[in-house]
């Protein structure tokens, strides 16, 4: 055992197991011991995928559409990509400027490897989405954390950012609205963090994977170059598993990123980036019914948390989290971080949410509130017992 233990390569010692991940394993291992479990953990719509884009795949596979694609996607879905954008967000960009991947994670891990250097340093804002530090670590870049003040709803500044900023600076990552916080950057900040790192000639990946965001900072005059976009198709359209996603970039980082993924995944399942066709091309109602939900949870949520004596709750801006600050219960009880927090409130009081340890912050769970409005209202019940039970 030792001796396979000792086979694996070091690289995979530069990353870590997903945090996130483990949370859904330990609820489903409870709910398999006929627990009742209120699963706040999972980061997707509870919706279905809307019935014109599983026709879509459905056409695709009766009319055999099942061998292998071009690498980065199909020119038809590569034009879908650019059009939507450009109507939603003004922007112009050509299908040479378009990679499709295998969900946004998968553009994440190739633009990194794609450009950053061993040492060369890259910003990412606390709290941040679980993976960036970890392909950051693994194409041997050197993470350069920046603090968000909770008070400030978690929101990145262009002076926070600055005194970070090194010769070795290579990139930026934004994720607006964020996971875990729901903090959103609004237009006239974000046009200033996209000064600042343009005219130090530092790259700029914005993360667009929640679909409330209501601007591209890729419209602005001259962004294209230094700005570069990983959007996705699975919160937007309810496609988790199907898999799809985007980049869009100048072209030498795109064919960068495209000689990566000619020997790792090669094309994106064909059956899916024929449904992604119709989800950007077809019908955009099901966007508008899920965000009304969203918003209408997320105002029941923000309103229970803060009803819990001694819990603080920014008001997420967009996305689906929320990311209450837990402090009052720690320390006690033997709960002397977020982690025992998460454990313990899931083994006694059969809510799963994820620590914030996951995502540098060690005063803050997040809560996944694309869940119903049943569970919600009986999962918040029982964190307020448990809160209130150890404070
Ligand atoms: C901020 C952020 N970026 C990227 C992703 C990856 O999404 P995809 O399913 O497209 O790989 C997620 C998924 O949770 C996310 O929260």
């Amino acid at each position: 055992m030792q001796a396979v233990a000792n086979a694996i390569a070091e690289r995979i010692s530069l990353i870590s197991e997903s945090s996130t991940m483990k949370v859904a394993a330990d609820a489903t291992k409870l709910r398999a011991d006929g627990v009742d479990v209120v699963d706040f953990g999972a980061g997707e719509p509870d919706f279905p995928t809307p019935d014109n884009i599983k026709q879509a795949a459905v056409r695709a596979l009766e009319q055999n559409f099942t061998k292998y694609t071009p690498v980065g996607g199909t020119a038809e879905l590569k034009k879908a990509v650019c059009e939507r954008h450009q109507k939603d967000f003004g922007t112009a960009y050509q299908p040479s400027e378009c990679l499709i991947t295998v969900g946004a994670k998968h553009v994440i891990f190739n633009l990194t490897q794609a450009l950053v250097n061993p040492g060369d340093e890259v910003i990412i804002p606390v709290p941040y989405w679980v993976t960036y530090k970890d392909v950051v670590n693994f194409a041997g870049g050197k993470c350069v954390f920046v603090d968000t003040d909770e008070k400030e709803g978690f929101v990145l500044t262009a002076s926070a950012l600055e005194p970070h900023l090194t010769s070795r600076t290579k990139l930026v990552i934004i994720n607006s609205p964020c996971n875990p916080s729901g903090a959103l950057i609004d237009r006239a900040e974000f046009e200033k963090i996209f000064a600042l790192t343009q005219s130090r000639g530092i790259y700029l990946l914005t993360d667009e994977c929640y679909c409330q965001f209501l601007y591209a900072i890729a419209s602005l005059p001259g962004a294209k170059d230094t700005v570069l976009v990983a959007g996705s198709l699975s919160k937007t359209y309810a496609m988790t598993g199907w898999r799809i996603g985007f980049g869009l970039c100048p072209a030498p980082i795109i064919n960068a990123m495209g000689k990566l993924q000619s020997h790792s995944t090669s094309n994106p399942t064909s059956i899916a980036q024929k449904a992604a066709v119709e989800a950007l091309r077809g019908p955009q109602e099901s966007v508008g019914i899920m965000l009304a939900e969203y918003r209408r949870r997320r105002d029941f949520v923000v309103q229970r948390l803060r009803a819990i004596p001694g819990v603080t709750c920014a008001e997420p801006r967009g996305a689906f989290y929320v990311y209450p600050n837990v402090s009052v219960a720690l320390g006690k009880n033997g709960i002397n971080d977020t982690l025992v927090f998460a454990d313990r409130l899931l083994k006694e009081a059969h809510v799963a949410l994820v620590p914030g340890e996951a995502f540098g912050t060690d005063r803050h769970v997040r809560i996944s509130y694309a869940a119903s409005m049943k569970d919600l209202e009986r999962g918040l019940e029982r964190i307020h017992q448990f809160i209130v039970a150890n404070s």
